[in-house]
């Protein structure tokens, strides 16, 4: 397995007492898994994603990553299993607006301690598989929605993660463009990454390998629904 969840919930403050946002969560996934979660908007995708991606820790229960225990991980431990085994995709991008392309792609090299040439040759390749080699000095604002995902897909994949993990990567895109990022999910797991992609869109749920629902919190059977 490459991560395991077991009676996850987690609760926010909220006025005098708590919010209980996910109830009871149960998740495996496998090495090589294409996983979809689907929900409706405010089902908890996102909290579960910052779960999943070690960006945030659970209240209760037992999550371990690569067999690593996450659940009781110092916010170090946590920032080193992101960068060196997760990439990120967001429906925003989250492309640093002052960078070029090239740069963006190349940051995540910086944290890893790797020589600037190196890092600028790596992150041109990235952005020329791509198909991004004519706009490696672009910045943000001079691409278009597509691109600019794909350069966070670059991005996401510099560091050759296990886990690619994306929140509504379509949400922002035109149904041309969205079918191009799904195409580049597709050949990512094909070439073994692991992928959990979180979207509403049945459409989009439909490309991967299998989905589990998400509803008020809790993961339920399709045939709950
Ligand atoms: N930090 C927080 N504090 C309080 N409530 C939160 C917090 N984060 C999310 N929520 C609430 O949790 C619910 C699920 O949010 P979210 O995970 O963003 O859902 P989704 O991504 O499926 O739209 C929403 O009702 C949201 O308002
Ligand atoms: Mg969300």
């Amino acid at each position: 397995m490459l991560l395991e969840m077991h009676d996850i919930c987690k609760s926010f403050p909220l006025g005098d007492g708590y919010i209980e946002i996910l109830k009871h969560i149960d998740l495996s996934v496998e090495e090589g898994e294409y996983l979809a979660i689907m929900g409706p908007s405010g089902s908890g995708k996102t909290t579960l994603m910052n779960l999943i991606g070690c960006l945030d820790v659970p209240t209760s229960g037992s999550y371990y990553f690569c067999g690593q225990d996450i659940a009781g991980a110092s916010d170090d431990a946590l920032a080193d299993i992101r960068n060196s085994s997760i990439g990120f995709v967001f429906q925003n991008y989250q492309l640093l607006p002052t960078m070029t392309a090239l740069d963006n792609v190349a940051l995540p090299l910086l944290y890893a301690d790797v020589d600037r040439t190196e890092r600028r040759e790596r992150a041109r390749a990235a952005l020329e598989r791509m198909g991004l080699g004519e706009r490696v000095e672009h910045r943000p604002n001079q691409l278009s929605g597509g691109q600019c995902q794909r350069v966070a897909i670059a991005r996401a994949m510099i560091n050759k993660p296990k886990l690619l993990l994306a929140d509504e990567p379509t949400g922002a895109l035109d149904t041309a463009s969205g079918a191009q990022i799904m195409d580049l999910f597709e050949e990512l797991n094909a070439a073994g990454t692991t992928v959990v992609l979180i979207t509403h869109d049945p459409n989009v749920a439909a490309r991967a390998g299998h989905t589990r629902h998400i509803l008020d919190g809790r993961l339920v059977e399709e045939d709950a629904l």
